[in-house]
């Protein structure tokens, strides 16, 4: 407890010097440092780096390129990625610091993508835990760790807006929702960047993919991409915005087009939004081969000119391509591209090794000591099960089936109940299967027999006797059941999002036993499970939580922590609803199940299994009416509204009878606009901690570009008119109070 409390002060120490709301902006003082070196090199140096390559270490694609060290040493690259630990980058760099002309020192990049050696929850897990302060604390623990083994650079966050559970990526980012992924965005940020870049317990944060790769057509990776502007901007393109402002100081480009040009030749992207609309001034690294593969996408004749295409769109750096380093200095004689563009992306790139103190001290993330002590340090592990119990979601619970009570004898079956090598997901750093808490581990002490019952992919049904007989001599069946962690993530999409194998018959079979039957899920994405969730007695959500998944859910199930996640995306009832999300526009025929003349499907209802930011506890909150209050900027006609024109109050009671975490969600909706609204969004939440019988009255703030839009002609603003306000304990269960504002 101590140790807890020492750990949240240093985090609020570490907090107050890290809430920088303004994109990067280089340093005083570097510049002329950057121009000093830029005028002694030659152009083969530049080049060198704009040049980022995979080393052997590990590799996240298809690798292209052998020999990288001697590309170091000739200055041919500058930059590495998927190399860490102190004893490999001390040698790497000891290269290019000793044995090359200049000795710039190189960058170290790799997905630390939910913690480093300590692995917490996959984003889109942790992104249930609502609590922003978690999620940047787990962020600034990876970058602590990565930091501690020669790491200056991490390909996260991931913001991606995605609406499609196929999607295999859907696991890295914060789920379906804008604003709700704009804050987790800054979250990330401001954790991985910490106070100042260039402490040795942060990195530099790259914000990807960009842009809207997450709505990838039927949820294929690497689809085309193909929406309106106004959605693009309205939904998508917000919470890369978000990331920018907060101050990352590099952004990857995605694999898709927008617009019918690939995101890495994409000037509109590059350019005019990302560096003149939201004035970034870090530099833009490409995805992987995202510039060799514009020819594939038919939009340039071979490599040379996909090179000139990314240079001219705004892309700095080429990751794994090599195409910078075969022909721009081809393209330049021929006047494809020019010298200045050049010099502009090297010292894009310099500016930053120079925040960071590399040439000061090329070594200084790389401390024996400092990684000893840091990696998976006991405060590192007692975050992660901090924010893993956070991100759990109670998603149902009949008779009170959960907590469990201590003198139950306990079934606990399935492929995943004891399985080390999955609880850390996919991309998960460093992070060893070793380290990680199983459910079992979790449950050590209680009165527990253990049965696997079958593989979590499969037809064997060989398991099943063994499982229904531990069941039926049992209080209460614990069935951990779910997805591979390679399910999801890069190049993993899925047609069918059910449980895979012969798990869900497994369930129904121990549900026909009468005795109760709690499932733990654990999954990269949100899974249709129709015939679990109606047979089941109760359901977590447990995604994959890392290191300390067992301890985490081992808290939930036996009441020591009472859940109070909730759904960062919306689970279907079946794949045929996809895409479904809770922020969609209405229809001139709104549903009716009644009428067969509505926008609805005839087999199945409209609604999703569970929606988004749902989630119970173990006990009951109400809600009284809210009210709202508006207020307009005095004597000043062309501010229509003040900067915060409205207030909102309700007060939630714990009506139940032990205490419990809400969240309650603000929810708004433009009644008419110029241009048609979602039915509701997301603008606020608080969460709240109730012992029973405690009221609390919540006052929200709503600023005046939270009730704006991008209008009819494009321009983005409020307009007059009648709004609904919503405040409930999920999208689908709120109470509404409607104000007018005037012009
Ligand atoms: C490709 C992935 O799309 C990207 O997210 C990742 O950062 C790079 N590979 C590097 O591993």
């Amino acid at each position: 407890m101590k140790k807890l409390t020492y750990l949240f002060l240093l985090f609020q120490m570490f907090l107050l010097g890290s809430l920088n709301a303004q994109p990067y902006k280089p340093s005083p003082g570097i510049d002329a440092k950057v121009n000093a070196l830029l005028a002694k090199m030659t152009l083969d140096e530049k080049i060198g780096q704009l040049t980022l390559y995979t080393t052997d270490w590990g590799s996240t694609g298809p690798t292209i390129r052998e020999g990288y060290k001697n590309d170091i040493r000739s200055g041919a690259c500058g930059n590495l990625f998927n190399s860490h630990t102190v004893g490999f980058v001390r040698e790497l760099q000891r290269v290019a610091v000793e044995e090359t002309r200049l000795k710039i020192p190189l960058l170290f990049g790799f997905d630390v993508i939910h913690g480093y050696k300590t692995i917490f929850p996959i984003p889109l897990g942790e992104a249930a835990c609502w609590d922003l302060e978690a999620i940047e604390l787990s962020a600034h623990i990876a970058a602590a760790e990565a930091a501690s083994a020669g790491l200056n650079w991490t390909f996260a966050p991931m913001v991606d807006i995605t609406r499609d559970p196929r999607w295999g990526r859907v696991m890295e980012g914060a789920g379906e929702d804008t604003w709700l992924g704009c804050r987790i965005a800054e979250a990330r940020v401001h954790g991985f960047q910490g106070k100042k870049l260039g402490n040795t317990d942060a990195v530099l944060a790259c914000v990807k993919h960009y842009a809207a790769y997450g709505a990838a057509t039927a949820g294929r990776d690497y689809n085309t991409v193909d929406m309106s502007e106004r959605f693009f901007r309205e939904y998508y393109l917000p919470p890369y915005k978000a990331a920018v402002q907060a101050g990352a100081a590099t952004v990857m480009t995605s694999f898709n087009e927008y617009d019918g040009v690939p995101a890495t030749g994409n000037k509109y992207l590059l350019t005019n939004i990302l560096r003149n609309e939201w004035g970034f001034k870090g530099f833009v690294v490409t995805d992987y081969t995202s510039m060799n593969e514009m020819v594939n996408h038919g939009v340039i004749a071979d490599e040379k000119e996909a090179g000139e295409l990314s240079l001219n769109a705004g892309v700095d750096m080429d990751m794994q391509g090599s195409i910078y380093q075969r022909f721009l200095k081809q393209s330049l004689k021929q006047g494809k591209v020019l010298q200045k563009q050049i010099d502009e992306a090297a010292r894009r790139v310099l500016r930053l090794k120079f925040e960071l103190g590399l040439f000061d001290d090329p070594y200084k993330f790389c401390n024996e000591e400092r990684q000893k002590a840091t990696l998976l340090s006991a405060d590192h592990r007692k975050a992660a099960r901090d924010v893993s119990r956070k991100s759990i979601v109670l998603l149902k619970n009949d008779k009170n089936a959960l907590p469990l009570q201590r003198n139950q004898k306990i079934a606990l079956i399935g492929p995943l109940a004891d399985n080390k090598s999955e609880l850390i997901g996919n991309w998960n750093g460093a992070g060893n299967a070793d380290d990680c808490i199983t459910v079992a581990g979790g449950l050590q002490g209680w009165n527990v027999t253990q049965v696997k019952g079958c593989d979590i992919e499969g037809t064997d049904k060989s398991g099943f006797e063994a499982a229904l007989a531990a069941a039926r001599n049992a209080d209460v069946v614990v069935a951990v059941v779910g997805e591979k962690a390679m399910m999801s993530g890069e190049a993993a999409s899925r047609t069918e999002i059910t449980l895979p194998g012969v798990q869900e018959e497994l369930i129904l079979e121990l549900c026909k036993t009468g005795k109760p039957v709690v499932v733990v899920l654990m999954n990269g994405r949100p899974l249709a499970i129709p015939q679990i969730a109606q047979n089941a007695t109760a359901i977590l959500e447990t995604w994959w939580l890392g290191t300390e998944a067992g301890n985490a859910i081992a808290d939930v199930l036996s009441g020591t922590y009472n859940p109070a996640g909730r759904l960062p995306m919306s689970f279907p009832r079946s794949v045929g609803q996809v895409p479904v999300f809770y922020n969609e526009r209405n229809t001139g025929r709104p549903y009716n199940p009644d009428s067969k003349w509505t926008s609805r499907y005839i087999d199945e209802v409209n609604a999703p299994l569970y929606p988004f930011g749902f989630g119970l506890s173990y006990t009951t909150f109400s809600y009284s009416q809210p009210t709202a209050t508006v207020t307009y900027a005095a004597n000043d006609a062309s501010k229509r509204f003040a900067k915060s024109p409205v207030t909102v109050q309700v007060t939630v009671t714990n009506s139940g009878k032990v205490a419990g975490e809400e969240v309650a969600q603000l929810y708004v909706r433009d009644l008419v606009g110029s241009v048609t609204r979602p039915v509701r969004e997301l603008k606020g939440f608080q969460k709240v901690m109730l012992q029973p019988g405690e009221s609390k009255t919540l006052t929200f703030t709503l600023k005046s570009e939270d009730l704006g839009f991008y209008r009819r002609n494009m321009t983005f603003g409020t307009e007059p008119g009648e709004y609904d306000l919503m405040v409930g304990g999920s999208s689908q269960d709120v109470k509404t109070v409607r104000v007018r504002l005037e012009k």
